[in-house]
C-alpha cells in the first residue's frame, strides 16, 4: 500500500509510539485521526495536521463513534494502527497479597480487548474499499509477549493476546483484502521511560545486544511504515529490539 495516500487512524496517538507513528506517517503525506483517551492529544494532532477524536479503545460506542467521525473526516480507513496501551507491575503474589484482579482485567481490557475492538470496526470500513488490499492493520505487542519479567503476568498475557490473535485475524481478513502484523517492541525511549532516573535508563539500554541503546519511537514508526507498504508481509509479529532477550 502507498503511505502518501492512505488514510490511517492511529490509537494512542497523543504520546509515545503512537505519536511518533501519526508524525511519520503525516510526513510521508498518509492522512491520519488519532484516537485517545488523552484530550490532551487534541493539541499535538492539530498541529502535525491530523484529526482527534477522543475516544476509549475499550468501549463499543466510544470507539464506533470515532470510526465514524474518521471516516468522514478522511473518506475512509486503509491504515490502522493500535498503539493505545498500558503497563502495569504487581507480582501473582506480592507483599500487598495477591494479584488484585481488577488490574489483570484492566490489563487485558485496554491492551487486548481495547485493540481488537478498534481493528474489527476498522477493518469493516476497510473492507468497504473495493480494491484488490483495501487495508493494514498493525497491532502493538511487546517483548513481554514472549519473555515476561516478575511482575508481568498481566500485561504478558495482554501482549501474548496481540501476538496469538495476529495470524488468525489475517487469516479472518484475507478474503477482505486486508493484511494484519504486530511488531513487538523492545525497551523504547517514550515518554514513560525516559522519565526514569538516567542510571536505570542506562542498566536498561545495556541489556540491549546491539545497538546498546533504548530504541527511538521513530524507529517503531518507520516498521509500522515498512509493514503498510510491503504487501507481502502478513500474519507476522516482527520484534523490535536490538536482539535484546530478557532473562
Ligand atoms: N515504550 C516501550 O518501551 C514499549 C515496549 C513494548 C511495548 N510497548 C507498547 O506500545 C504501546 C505504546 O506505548 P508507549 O510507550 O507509547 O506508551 P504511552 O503511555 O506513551 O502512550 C500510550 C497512549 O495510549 C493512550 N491510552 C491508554 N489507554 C487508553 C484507552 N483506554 N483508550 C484510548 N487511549 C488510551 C494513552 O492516553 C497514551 O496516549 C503500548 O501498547 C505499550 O504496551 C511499549
Amino acid at each position: 500500500m502507498d503511505l502518501s495516500t492512505a488514510r490511517a487512524i492511529v490509537t494512542g496517538g497523543a504520546s509515545g509510539l503512537g505519536a511518533a507513528t501519526a508524525q511519520h506517517f503525516r510526513s510521508r503525506g498518509a492522512e491520519v485521526t488519532i484516537l485517545d483517551r488523552d484530550a490532551g492529544g487534541r493539541d499535538f494532532a492539530a498541529g502535525i495536521g491530523a484529526g482527534f477524536v477522543q475516544t476509549d479503545v475499550t468501549d463499543e460506542g466510544s470507539v464506533a463513534a470515532a470510526i465514524a467521525q474518521a471516516v468522514e473526516r478522511m473518506g475512509g480507513i486503509d491504515v490502522c494502527v493500535n498503539c493505545a496501551g498500558i503497563a502495569i507491575g504487581e507480582k501473582t503474589v506480592g507483599r500487598e497479597g495477591p494479584h488484585k484482579l481488577d488490574s489483570f482485567r484492566r490489563t487485558i481490557d485496554i491492551n487486548l480487548i481495547g485493540s481488537f475492538n478498534v481493528l474489527r470496526l476498522a477493518a469493516a470500513e476497510m473492507a468497504r474499499n473495493g480494491r484488490e488490499e483495501n487495508g493494514v492493520i498493525v497491532n502493538t505487542a511487546s517483548i513481554a509477549a514472549f519473555d515476561g519479567q516478575a511482575g508481568q503476568a498481566a500485561y504478558a498475557a495482554s501482549k501474548a493476546g496481540i501476538a496469538g490473535m495476529t495470524l488468525p485475524i489475517a487469516r479472518d481478513l484475507a478474503r477482505s483484502g486486508i493484511r494484519v502484523c504486530a511488531i513487538a517492541p523492545g525497551i523504547f525511549g517514550t515518554p514513560m521511560l525516559r522519565g526514569l532516573p538516567d542510571e536505570v535508563q542506562d542498566s536498561l539500554a545495556a541489556e540491549v545486544t546491539f545497538p546498546k541503546r533504548l530504541g527511538d519511537p521513530e524507529e517503531y514508526a518507520r516498521t509500522a511504515a515498512f509493514i503498510v507498504e510491503m504487501g507481502y508481509l502478513n500474519g507476522e509479529t516482527i520484534r523490535l529490539d536490538g536482539g535484546l532477550r530478557m532473562r
